[in-house]
């Protein structure tokens, strides 16, 4: 089995990576019937894992019993190399949850990440510290001869707080300075906050299929993380 290594991963603090990566993992595995491990890389919080649990608590047993679920593990710097070697080849999707800031422990764990993408506030501040986490990675990683690094992808999150022209046209600037933005945005909802960020629980198939849904954003995901074996094949 071809596995693929991603993470939405920035630099940036509090911009959506973990409620994005859980709800990446829950749905690639329950709606598209992929096979995923989270890792959870935010040692020694681990609010992954720890939700995980509390959702396992929060259901009764013989739903607990009847439930498929795929693994969340939590992993530090001493461990991540070991347990990604563990499911590797065995599921398609290793998708590692990091932390906000540039730390050691961070850029150790990059090491291993194949595609990114990179969650984009509007916040004109936002724009420099993303733009050079975006260029760290490309320096250092993608035009690095022994990469794993394949592609890295930046995307705006919780698109609703701007006006719509705002994003127009700071998008258009960000075009023209040739980076690599998603086709989908995701959008602020409050169910992103509640009910359909959780390990256990998909989005429900009638939810989401509008051209600015959430289900968009993970196709992305899929074709963009599958670009090159189409290539070959091709
Ligand atoms: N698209 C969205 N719609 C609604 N709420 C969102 C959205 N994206 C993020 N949030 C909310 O923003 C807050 C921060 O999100 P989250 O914890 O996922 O960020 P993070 O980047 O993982 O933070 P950290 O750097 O601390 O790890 C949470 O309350 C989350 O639910
Ligand atoms: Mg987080």
């Amino acid at each position: 089995m071809e596995t693929k290594i991603i993470s939405i991963a920035g630099e940036k603090g509090g911009v959506g990576k973990t409620t994005l990566n859980i709800m990446l993992a829950t749905n690639l595995f329950h709606l598209y019937s992929k096979k995923v491990v989270l890792m959870d890389y935010d040692d020694p919080q681990y609010s992954v894992f720890k939700k995980r649990e509390r959702e396992l608590n929060s259901i009764d047993e013989n739903e607990k019993n009847d439930l498929e679920i795929y693994p969340i593990e939590k992993v530090s710097t001493s461990n991540i190399k070991n347990t990604i070697i563990q499911y590797y080849g065995k599921v398609d999707y290793i998708i590692i949850d990091f932390h906000g800031g540039l730390t050691q422990e961070m850029i150790e764990g990059l090491m291993f990440v194949e595609h990114i993408f990179i969650p984009f506030d509007h916040d004109e501040l936002e724009i420099d510290s993303t733009y050079n986490f975006y260029l760290t990675l490309k320096s250092n990683f993608l035009e690095n001869e022994e990469r794993v690094l394949k592609s890295v992808h930046l995307f705006f999150n919780q698109y609703r707080k701007i006006q719509k022209n705002k994003f127009a046209v700071l998008k258009g600037q960000l075009m023209s300075v040739d980076l690599p933005f998603m086709k989908n945005v995701v959008k602020e909802k409050e169910i992103y906050r509640t009910q359909y960020r959780n390990t256990l629980f998909p989005i429900p198939d009638n939810k989401e299929l509008g051209e600015l849904d959430i289900k968009k954003f993970f196709k992305e995901i899929m074709e963009l993380t599958s670009k090159e074996i189409k290539e070959l094949e091709n």
